[in-house]
């Protein structure tokens, strides 16, 4: 699915004026337009992009920058205030286009564990299933592969109350009743805040692994390690506007640009500019720790060489 935002800007106050008034659609978006509401404040603002179908995406901003408010036109939650957002050409914000948009889109909210609301872990990741109007069969083959995918035992789990469950079996859980709908793209708002180190990497090896089995994959996040590693692509949000969007060697090349917007580079590529300045020759376009450290180690043999320091 190629899902495009054309021209988007969004505002709560606007959003909640055409609530009230009773009124979506054309009406409610003059009324909303720059010109007529100049004072309302715009969490997204002119926002143009798409992603594209296979890839990894990323989204990083600083806080407030509207990086949830953006992944939550992606499955037609929230309608724009202004623009559109269409999936495959069809626009989300028309009848019966966001609700099928839904079952292709999985959204995994920030801290989605606060969500569960079932009486056993089954019925939790049934959920949506049940919802799509799937027949009993079809739903238990969903719960137990949804299960199996984010590592919960069946045997042991489905019938437990989910909030008996660690923080971290309950954000499995949850994750699990996103994938049994067997979305062809995933949107995760920071999925591994709050985790441990060593679930943060189970995590993040989980997500890598779906888009290497072709899921479209958009992933928010506060690490720009992360990101690095995994996305084709970052989009930089800053105070709703689109900052950058490219590559990760494209957006980390500006350091400087990322810093006044409240970012940093990952911290290898950061430490690899500052030894640029020092001297060092270093040519990779984006440095993880690993191949930094063979840079350096490369270079300071070889000034060693040459400055004739040798101790045998
Ligand atoms: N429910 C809401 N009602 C009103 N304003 C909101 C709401 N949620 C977010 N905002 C505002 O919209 C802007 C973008 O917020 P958000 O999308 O949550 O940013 P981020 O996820 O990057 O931290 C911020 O100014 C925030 O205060
Ligand atoms: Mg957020």
């Amino acid at each position: 699915m190629r899902l495009a935002f054309d021209d988007v800007s969004y505002s709560y106050d606007g959003a909640k004026a055409a609530e009230k008034k009773g009124r979506r659609g054309k009406g409610a978006q003059r009324e909303a337009a720059w010109g007529n509401a100049p004072d309302a404040a715009w969490a997204l603002r002119n926002v143009t992009f798409a992603v594209e179908p296979g890839e990894f995406f990323g989204v990083a901003g600083h806080t407030g920058s509207g990086k949830s408010t953006l992944i939550q036109h992606m499955n037609g939650l929230v309608h724009p205030t202004c623009g559109r957002v269409t999936a495959d050409g069809e626009d989300l914000a028309e009848k019966g286009v966001g609700a099928r948009v839904r079952q292709r889109v999985g959204l995994v909210f920030q801290y989605p564990e606060n969500q569960l609301f079932a009486a056993t872990v089954y019925d939790d990741v049934a959920f949506g299933p049940r919802n799509m109007k799937l027949g009993a069969d079809e739903v238990d083959r969903r719960v137990r592969e949804a299960m199996a995918l984010v590592g919960l035992s069946f045997d042991d789990l489905a019938e437990r109350s989910p909030f008996d469950l660690s923080g971290g079996q309950q954000r499995r859980v949850a994750f699990a009743g996103v994938l049994a709908m067997e979305p062809e793209m995933l949107v995760l708002d920071e999925p591994v805040a709050g985790l441990d180190p060593l679930s943060r990497t189970d995590f993040l090896a989980l997500i890598a692994s779906f888009h290497t089995r072709g899921m479209t994959v958009v992933m928010v996040s506060h690490s720009m390690e992360d990101l690095a590693a995994l996305a084709d692509r970052i989009l930089v949000l800053s105070e709703g506007r689109v900052f950058a969007l490219g590559t990760p060697e494209e957006v980390f090349a500006d350091g400087a640009g990322l810093r006044s917007v409240g970012l940093g580079a990952p911290a290898p590529e950061a430490f690899a500019a500052s030894l640029r300045e020092a001297g060092f020759s270093l040519p990779a376009a984006l440095y993880d720790e690993a191949t930094l450290a063979a840079d350096i180690a490369a270079q300071l043999g070889a000034a060693g060489e040459q400055g004739g320091e040798g101790r045998g």
